[in-house]
């Protein structure tokens, strides 16, 4: 377990990595998220930027890290009041920050307009998250030409800005142990969620209850914050029958039938890092034969892809592995008609699958869901390639893509889903089927994080009946 000393080198050492990256006479400008009023005098509730947070580890609004190349880093954070923390709660404050957070400095939020300028004067290059904090280009401006106003005492300005990104998404690509510790936890936590929802249906339908997709998704909430997850990681999808072929759906009101296959995509957030996970499980805990059919394919696509997912390999080779096996699939229990269609190769080439199988097999996870980081291999950025998308007629530029390495944390998520259409097999009508799965890349290959919930169709029928 981390402890608080632990935590304070941890942020200290990745802000001191960040300095070294941003050269001696660069500096940077790193705020937090705003509050986002949802009504009235109402907020949405918190949830602090990814990057500040990565810094700092602070969880206050109204926040700004300033960090300059030669390793200081200045805190502004809001000041102590105690009237607003009568309202709102504890504030940390100026005077505690430096000894709490090991800052070198820290200032209320209030003087950052006074003093920020100062901060800029002389140095060669300005560092901040580009289109991510509506109104920052602005501010920023504001300060330079305040320090344009002096050039003629003989201040330096800044003639370069950068996006700080470009370095933080590189660092928060590779997740070190202590992030994984923490991602394993929230995996286990989500895991745990998916099984008591999967327990609720059978339970309910064995009842004779009117199952609907939000008793599910309650389910879901309980166990994340009854093991002490903050918030989900993002809206849960809990769909029942058809709403499975949306792949944005939220859950809804939707009743969860006997016969219907359930997708559940639902992921909690634990200390600022999100787990992402699908089941999809029949709502009364035995799979018809069709529904079977298609999950087998589904998880082999997806054994298939977790085979590439090792150091080596490309973030592309996991997707392309799933998709031989999707499509192979397809042609074997005729969704696609190899009359119509032709070979394999055919179906691949000519991306005859994508009408049932419409998305990427992963991304990137860590403190967000869709985590940063390049899915380009930035050593190979310029060998750029140029076709035509054979269904879009589209012509797509792609570059090499990124090479796994071990700490990079991807999800591997196949799935089929099956509108009604002429020509498609009306036993397969309205199925939906995902599957995901967190990976950590190992020296050896990849660690599944989420596998605290069966996976295999004959585990989730056992765990169904008890
Ligand atoms: N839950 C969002 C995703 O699977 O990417
Ligand atoms: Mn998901
Ligand atoms: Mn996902």
């Amino acid at each position: 377990m981390a402890t608080n000393t632990d935590m304070d080198n941890i942020y200290a050492t990745r802000r001191a990595r960040f300095a070294a990256s941003i050269g001696t006479d660069g500096i940077a400008i790193i705020p937090t998220s705003p509050e986002r009023p949802r009504n009235r005098d109402s907020d949405f509730l918190y949830r602090f930027d990814s990057y500040f947070h990565y810094l700092t580890g602070f969880t206050e609004p109204n926040a700004t890290l300033v960090m300059t190349g030669d390793g200081q880093s200045i805190l502004f954070c809001a000041p102590k009041d105690m009237e607003r923390e009568i309202w709102d709660g504890f504030r940390l404050g100026p005077t505690a920050a430096p000894q709490a957070l090991g800052v070198d400095a820290a200032f209320s939020s209030a003087e950052l307009d006074a003093l920020l300028p100062k901060l800029l004067e002389n140095k060669s290059a300005v560092y901040y998250p580009f289109a991510m904090h509506s109104g920052l280009e602005t501010r920023v401006d504001g300060w330079l030409a305040k320090v344009r106003a002096r050039v003629r005492y003989g201040a330096l300005c800044p003639e370069t800005q950068r996006d700080a990104c470009a370095v933080l998404d590189e660092m928060r690509l590779i997740k070190d142990a202590t992030e994984q510790a923490t991602m394993r936890r929230a995996a286990q936590i989500s895991a745990a969620g998916h099984i008591r929802a999967m327990q609720k249906s059978a339970q309910m339908l064995r009842d004779g209850k009117d199952v609907r997709e939000y008793h599910l998704d309650a389910e879901l909430l309980h166990e994340f914050r009854q093991q002490g997850s903050q918030y989900s990681a993002y809206s849960a999808i809990v769909a029942a029958g058809a709403n499975a072929c949306v792949l944005h759906y939220r859950a809804d009101v939707a009743p969860v039938k006997s016969g219907d296959l359930v997708l559940i995509d639902a992921g909690c957030e634990l200390d600022g890092y999100a787990s992402d996970i699908t089941r999809t499980f029949p709502a009364n805990g035995k799979f018809t034969g069709p529904q079977r059919a298609l999950y087998d394919i589904v998880l082999a696509s997806q054994e298939a892809a977790v085979a590439v997912t090792k150091p080596g390999s490309r973030f592309i080779d996991p997707h392309e592995a799933a998709v031989k096996v999707l499509a192979q699939g397809m042609l074997d229990v005729g969704l696609l008609d190899k009359n119509k269609v032709g070979s394999l190769q055919d179906v691949i080439e000519k991306r005859a699958y994508f009408s049932f199988y419409m998305h990427r097999t992963g991304h990137w996870l860590g403190m967000d869901v869709h985590d940063c980081g390049s899915y380009n291999e930035l050593s190979e950025v310029g060998n750029a390639t140029q076709r035509t998308d054979p269904l879009s007629n589209e012509v797509i530029t792609s570059r090499p893509s990124r090479i796994l390495r071990p700490g990079m944390v991807l999800t591997i998520e196949p799935g089929i889903y099956v509108r009604p259409a002429a020509g498609v097999p009306e036993q397969f009508h309205n199925i939906g089927i995902r599957i995901e799965d967190d990976a950590i890349v190992n020296e050896g290959g990849c660690e599944l994080i989420s596998r605290g919930v069966p996976v295999k169709a004959d585990e989730i029928e056992a765990l169904m009946k008890s």
